[in-house]
């Protein structure tokens, strides 16, 4: 199975946007993970269209973005147009998951569909189908730094035994209170990425701990 890191910009030094994202792009890492919070959906506030930018200039690493948002249909399209190469949107932020895959699709970027802790995963069974992504949030979504839950671990392994049953080979993700204590764990339940955000950017070696996550037994 393959193994991808994609490190979370939320925890990136924003006075130094530049060199933290060029030290991922020499990194091992394949992702960039960028959080879009806009305090409704989550109680917080980070960052929206003007970091893509920035990051999309110093990186050809695929950019994965992550929207915690209400009404997620509205603001898709730019955001692949500003240089995602994977959108995710929340089932619980939208009454419309299927237009807002359709609009990804069109824009041209892959889609990908994430479920809160307490969302069952269940909840997304009918649109598996159609997505190339499914983020499965191992902390509440709306800050970086919170304490991995254990119960991410049976949603992963029921989403691989769905995608098995199913015939499908979307990407399972995981994201939330990772590193290279409990990437294992994660990898060998069938995920293929882990977003990490204080796990490296707060290491002493960034690149090394990306290497001790992907190297994790
Ligand atoms: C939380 C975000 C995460 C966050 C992860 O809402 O979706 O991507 O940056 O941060 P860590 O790895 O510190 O838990
Ligand atoms: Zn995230």
């Amino acid at each position: 199975m393959k193994r991808i890191i994609s490190p979370s910009m939320l925890s990136a030094d924003f006075g130094n946007l530049e060199r933290d994202t060029q030290m991922i792009d020499r990194s091992r890492a394949e992702w960039v993970h960028i959080d879009v919070m806009d305090g409704v959906f989550v109680p917080n506030i980070s960052f929206g269209f003007p970091v893509m930018k920035p990051i999309r200039q110093a990186t050809s690493k695929v950019l994965d973005v992550h929207l915690m948002i209400v009404e997620p249909e509205k603001y898709v399209e730019r955001f692949v147009n500003d240089g995602a190469d994977y959108v995710t949107f929340h089932i619980e932020a939208t009454e419309r998951a299927e237009h807002c895959i359709e609009l990804i699709h069109n824009a041209g970027a892959k889609a990908g569909v994430s479920i809160k802790p307490a969302t069952p995963t269940d909840a997304i069974r009918d649109i598996l189908p159609k997505v190339e992504l499914v983020l499965v949030m191992s902390v509440e979504p709306g800050f970086g730094g919170q304490s991995f839950m254990p119960i991410a671990v049976d949603k992963v392994k029921e989403l691989a035994a769905m995608r098995e049953e199913m015939g499908l080979d979307f990407t399972i993700e995981v994201d939330g209170g990772i590193s290279s204590k409990n990437a294992a764990l994660l990898f060998d339940a069938g995920a293929e990425a882990l977003v990490a955000g204080s796990a490296v950017f707060k290491a002493e070696s960034p690149e090394q701990e990306i290497i001790n996550m992907l190297e994790a037994k």
